[in-house]
């Protein structure tokens, strides 16, 4: 029987006897694809290919691609864990051609592979081919059919439609119809009673899907129509899992060697078994399948956070966590824990895992710590809501709740209704619907660019040149109208370029298409499909006409800085803060530039001066460019070169080179060091666990900032009347400052006193109420002081009524002992009656109570109305 590991080995040795080139996986984070967040299918990291826009270079390919479809068109996300073969993350074995053979070959080896190399029974083998679609005026796949019949008897091939039949990466692209292979499972008692051929795609778990391929030939286009593919394309792509499964005489992807270390490594650590209770076999499914998506979207450079790909990894890692919770028990992080055993069954065949292990576990430890918070405070304010709607009388969760706890709670409806139920309650789900939908149409009108079909003016490639040019020649090849933020806007794609399109962190280049007297500004520039692409506000008049196509120099000059600044700063953070440092993301513009990188602890101020200082010796050592626009990946990584995590290269790669600084990059860069003048860092941070980010500025922005530093520095000099030592005068100034404020409190309290002893000594006894009063300068606080103390040291009845002068306003103020209160009297209703001499308003509690007002010579008259109103 061969094991997950042997499986893979044997599918690419397969086809590398058949003249396949065998090709590394691509990330399963895609960057730089406006349309695609994860690889969904192997095909994607060949698409350019497929569409024309780059040349052919090995017409035979085969690989293993990671694969994560939990968003867009393919999304098997909810069934995962529930049954036994949908997965997020999967692999997916894949062999191509790229106008070299089409479907005999493809139908053949396939055939070749499963029964002559890994001897799967025939008979348990349906082959299915695409029925036609008169919508799309396209024929049955008669052909792909009389090739099968050649190793199957007819009532084994079986027609599908569209839906099945015709594979599309997305709304737009390479597309075709495709023949699929099925395989039967059951038992031989039960393929006897009904036959496998009526359980083809009937959501059986035993007969399943292993294998589909795509027989590419059309190019979807926005309006819906199809064209014709420059060559025609075999995609092939085989659900690793299932395979496994099917040779290793399982009925369950997760009872293959590919999950079971996984699994038992789950029961173990939450004290269950696997295969006993139902909701736990789920909850362990859901965990094995899960901890491989976030560890390998960590190591291809996503990590979880709030917005597009990171808000998908952190929902899965949610769900995750949220069956621990829920079915297994789990209070406490746990599944970082799971990471020796993922490197054991996975470790191999993607050595990224050993790599960056610690930083995975860190990720995951602190998402789960977070999430198991807010997964608590969830509970409390659901338990509430329950309460309240019992006391109602409800038994109804109303689904504006429901979906607060879905979205800032991050707990899935059924978890929701899980608790509900044990209420004997349920959400409204018309409700909660409504706001789904509310809230997918708000992020559609945020996230929204519609674009229009190509229109094509000339046919041709499109050549950059902006690693040696300013400006060049240019004519437009092709331009559409897109639509963003309810703006309308033009892209155009040129056959000669100098203007870099925004990749690898490195925001694109502006500047003008010029003709005659004619300037077209250029806003930005994009990459699509690996074509620069830019973008501006309209057209020229004369599409066809010849053009100067020049960039802003003097931003890209910024920008070069920066970016070779950034190089520099890596090398620096490595030499200082030790190997572990790796790259995990960047931001290049002409004013400032962004390094995030791994490391577990603050960078200290004397380790950002060091940095600072190593980078400046490099800046001065004036160290020319060494570029080497395509050298054999091997060649680069053997001379040192850096590769940063997730990026696609091909086998020929561009390295940049300052001194030892040595990258793999495709940005544009100064001609040598000395022109960034000078790098300083700005601020440091943390931005997730065990990842932290410089910024920075170079250049004028550089010296702009030591400009305002120093400008600020002058200015306290002069402030402290030019004293030399100017941090020692602002000290001295500080202490001194601290012990006037003692002093001055001080004097205030004796002050106080005195002045309260001296109205005491006043006090007159009116109507059995022992009233003092004042009428004088002061602040409020000051009276309010004296009217607290004199009610916590006057037995008797007694009444403070003060009239408080400051500046150009006046406080009117009222203090009753309480047994003047239990008879009546109301300090509030008091202030707001006399108030209207003053020109003011106020009020207060029954026992105090003030009002301030701006008539200063009112004031007697209000405090003698007061006094001469108490009346025990
Ligand atoms: N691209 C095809 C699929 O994903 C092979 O099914």
């Amino acid at each position: 029987m061969l094991t997950a590991k042997e499986t893979r080995e044997s599918f690419k040795a397969f086809f590398a006897s058949k003249g396949h080139q065998i090709v590394p996986s691509a990330p399963m984070v895609i960057k730089g694809d406006p349309t695609l967040m994860f690889t969904n299918a192997g095909m994607n990291q060949f698409k350019d290919i497929i569409l024309g826009n780059v040349p052919i270079k090995y017409p035979r390919i085969a690989d293993s691609q990671k694969c994560l479809r939990v968003s867009g068109k393919h999304n098997d996300l909810e069934e995962v864990g529930h049954d036994t073969y949908h997965h997020t993350m999967f692999e997916m074995l894949g062999n191509w051609s790229f106008g070299d053979y089409f479907k005999k070959e493809a139908i053949n080896w396939a055939w070749e592979y499963l029964v002559d190399v890994l001897k799967l029974n025939p008979e348990r083998l349906y082959a299915t081919v695409f029925e036609g679609s008169a919508a799309e005026g396209l024929e049955r796949d008669d052909e792909a059919a009389g090739y099968w019949e050649k190793f199957l008897p007819k009532d084994q091939i079986l027609n599908g439609n569209k839906k099945d039949n015709f594979w599309e990466m997305g709304d737009t692209g390479p597309c075709g119809p495709c023949s699929e292979i099925h395989i039967d499972l059951r038992p031989d008692d039960e393929r006897a009673a009904v036959s496998g051929a009526e359980m083809v795609n009937k959501d059986h778990p035993q007969v399943i899907e292993i294998w589909n391929l795509v027989f590419m030939q059309y190019n979807r286009k926005a309006d819906g129509s199809l064209d014709p593919l420059p060559a025609k394309v075999i995609d092939t792509g085989m659900g690793f899992e299932r395979l496994c499964m099917a040779l290793q005489g399982k009925i369950s992807n997760y009872d293959t060697d590919a999950f079971q270390p996984i699994i038992q490594e789950i029961a173990a650590k939450s004290g269950s078994v696997y295969g006993v209770d139902k909701q736990k076999d789920i909850a362990m499914r859901v965990i094995a399948d899960h901890i491989r998506t976030i560890a390998f979207s960590i190591t291809d450079g996503q990590l979880p956070s709030n917005a597009k790909a990171g808000y998908v990894i952190r929902r899965i890692l949610r769900r995750a966590v949220r069956y621990g919770y829920t079915f297994l028990d789990r209070r406490e992080a746990f599944m970082y824990g799971l990471l020796p055993v993922l490197i054991e069954t996975m470790g191999d065949a993607y050595p990224e895992l050993i790599a960056q292990k610690t930083l995975i576990e860190k990720v995951i430890k602190e998402e789960e710590e977070s999430f198991l918070h807010t997964l608590e405070t969830g509970i409390r304010l659901l338990d509430k809501k329950i309460a309240d709607a019992k006391s109602a009388g409800e038994s109804i969760l109303n689904g504006v709740d429901a979906f607060t706890l879905y979205d800032t709670y991050g707990f899935p409806l059924d978890l929701t209704e899980l608790i509900l139920r044990e209420n004997k309650m349920e959400v409204n789900l018309d409700e909660f619907n409504a706001e789904m939908q509310k809230q997918k149409e708000r992020a559609r009108n945020a996230a929204a660019i519609e674009t229009g079909d190509w229109v094509i003016v000339k046919e041709g490639d499109s050549q950059f040149v902006g690693y040696d040019y300013f400006e060049c020649d240019a004519e437009i090849l092709r331009y559409r109208k897109i639509k963003q933020k309810n703006k309308e806007l033009y892209q155009l794609v040129l056959d000669k370029t100098p203007f870099y399109a925004e990749m690898g962190g490195q925001v694109g280049d502006s500047g003008w298409l010029i003709t005659g007297d004619e300037k077209i500004e250029i806003i930005d520039t994009k990459r699509e499909n690996n074509l620069p692409v830019h973008l501006t506000a309209r057209l020229p008049k004369d599409i066809t006409a010849s053009f100067t196509a020049k960039i802003n120099e003097e931003k890209r000059l910024q920008c070069e800085c920066n970016h070779t600044g950034t190089h520099l700063l890596h090398e620096a953070l490595r030499e200082v803060l030790g190997a572990h440092v790796e790259q995990k993301g960047s931001f290049v513009s002409p004013e400032t530039l962004r390094f995030d990188f791994s490391h577990y602890q603050k960078v200290t101020d004397a380790e950002i001066r060091e940095i600072e200082k190593r980078v400046g010796k490099k800046i001065r050592a004036n160290y020319a460019i060494e570029e080497h626009r395509s050298m054999p990946i091997n060649e680069a990584k053997e001379l040192g070169a850096m590769a940063l995590f997730g990026e696609k290269y091909g086998d020929e790669v561009r390295v940049v080179k300052y001194g030892s600084s040595i990258e793999l990059c495709g940005g544009t860069h100064i001609p040598s060091t000395g022109m960034i003048g000078s790098l300083r860092i700005m601020a440091e941070s943390s931005i997730a666990a065990g990842v932290r980010r410089i910024e920075a500025v170079t250049a004028e922005r550089a010296e702009e900032y030591i400009f305002t530093l120093q400008d600020v520095l002058s200015e306290l000099r002069s402030l402290m009347n030019n004293m030399p030592n100017v941090v020692q005068a602002v000290k001295k100034s500080i202490e001194e400052n601290a012990d006037m404020k003692n002093r001055l409190e001080q004097f205030v309290k004796e002050k106080t006193k005195l002045l309260k002893e001296e109205l005491l000594a006043r006090a007159e006894n009116k109507n059995g109420i022992l009233t003092v009063q004042y009428i004088g300068p002061g602040k409020p606080d000051m009276g309010k002081d004296i009217a607290f103390q004199l009610k916590g040291e006057v037995n008797d009845s007694f009444a403070f009524v003060g009239g408080f002068i400051e500046e150009s306003k006046c406080t009117l103020m009222v203090m009753l002992s309480d047994d003047l209160v239990a008879d009546g009297l109301n300090a509030s209703q008091l202030v707001k009656d006399a108030a209207k001499h003053i020109q003011g308003g106020g009020g207060g509690q029954p026992h105090f109570a003030t009002a301030g007002g701006k008539n200063i010579d009112g004031l007697t008259i209000a405090v003698n109305e007061i006094v001469g109103s108490l009346n025990k």
